[in-house]
C-alpha cells in the first residue's frame, strides 16, 4: 500500500483539545477533519497492545507505576481523562485494536509510534506485529519509534509497512550521517525530527535520500512555523491544537 502523508498529523489526536491517546482525543481530530493521527503504543503485563505515552501511569490516568505490572482489564478501568478536565472522567486507555478499527471505520490514517517500557521492546514490537498480522486493518498507517531495535525488529517482521525513525538529538554531522545510512540501509521510510534540531541542511540530505521528514515540539506548531518548514521540504508536521490550521481544514 502506497501512502500519502498529509501536511497535518495530530499529536496524541489532539493533545491541546481533549486528553492525549484516548478514543476522544482521536474522535476530536476527526471532528476537525484532520486525516491522520499519531498515537503512542506500548504493551501491558498480558501483552495487549495499548495507548500511552510516558513509561508509568501517573501523569495521564488515576494508575501508578509501570503499566507492565497491569493486565489490560485492570488498565481499562482506569480514569484517563479527569487530569485533563473532569468532565472526561469515563476515558479509559484504549487498545490498540480499538483505535485501528475506529480508523479504518472513519478512513482515518495513523501513526503508530512504538514506546516501549524499557526491557519490553521485542515483546512490544511483536504483540503489534501479531494484531497488524491477525486484523488486516483497512487505515493506512506507518510505524515509527526512537527506539532502533523496535523500527529494525518491525521493518523485518512487517517487510510491507512503511517505517520510519524519530530523532530528539544528534552530536555532530559524523552522527547525522550515520544515522541516515542506516536508514538507507533498513529502507525506511521517514525520519522524524525534534522542531529544536531541524535545518534546511538536515531537511535536503533527507530528500536526497528519499527519505519523508516529519517534524514534532513539545508544544504546539503554530501555522505560521509550519509553513516555514514546508518550504523548506518537510511534509508533515505534528500538531497539538488545529485552531490556526482552520482554513486549511475546511
Ligand atoms: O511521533 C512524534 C512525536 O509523538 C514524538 O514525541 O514524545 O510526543 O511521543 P512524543
Ligand atoms: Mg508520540
Amino acid at each position: 500500500m502506497t501512502i500519502n502523508l498529509p501536511k497535518l498529523i495530530g499529536h496524541r489526536g489532539v493533545r491541546d483539545l481533549a486528553p492525549e491517546n484516548t478514543l476522544q482525543s482521536i474522535k476530536k481530530a476527526i471532528e476537525l477533519n484532520i486525516k491522520w493521527v499519531e498515537i503512542d503504543v506500548k504493551i501491558s503485563k498480558d501483552h495487549i497492545p495499548f495507548l500511552l505515552h510516558d513509561s508509568s501511569l501517573e501523569r495521564t490516568t488515576s494508575g501508578n507505576g509501570s503499566p507492565l505490572n497491569y493486565k489490560y482489564s485492570e488498565l481499562y478501568k482506569l480514569d484517563a481523562g479527569s487530569w485533563f478536565d473532569k468532565k472526561y472522567k469515563n476515558l479509559y486507555p484504549p487498545t490498540l485494536k480499538e483505535v485501528l478499527d475506529l480508523c479504518s471505520q472513519k478512513n482515518i490514517g495513523v501513526n503508530i509510534e512504538l514506546k516501549p517500557n524499557k526491557g519490553s521492546e521485542e515483546a512490544n514490537v511483536v504483540a503489534i506485529t501479531e494484531l497488524i498480522m491477525k486484523h488486516k486493518f483497512d487505515c493506512q498507517y506507518f510505524l515509527s519509534s526512537f527506539d532502533w531495535f523496535s523500527v529494525i525488529k518491525i521493518r523485518k517482521l512487517l517487510p510491507e509497512s512503511h517505517v520510519g525513525i524519530l530523532i530528539d538529538s544528534f552530536d555532530q554531522k559524523r552522527n547525522f550521517t550515520k544515522m541516515l545510512n542506516k536508514c538507507n540501509e533498513h529502507n525506511f521510510f521517514s525520519c522524524g525530527f525534534n522542531i529544536t534540531i531541524i535545518s534546511d541542511e538536515i531537511i535536503n540530505i533527507c530528500k536526497n535520500y528519499g527519505i519523508l521528514v516529519t517534524v514534532y515540539s513539545s508544544q504546539n506548531i503554530e501555522k505560521n512555523e509550519a509553513e516555514e518548514l514546508w518550504n523548506l521540504g518537510v511534509d508533515s508536521i505534528f500538531i497539538d491544537n488545529p485552531t490556526s490550521y482552520k482554513n486549511m481544514l475546511e
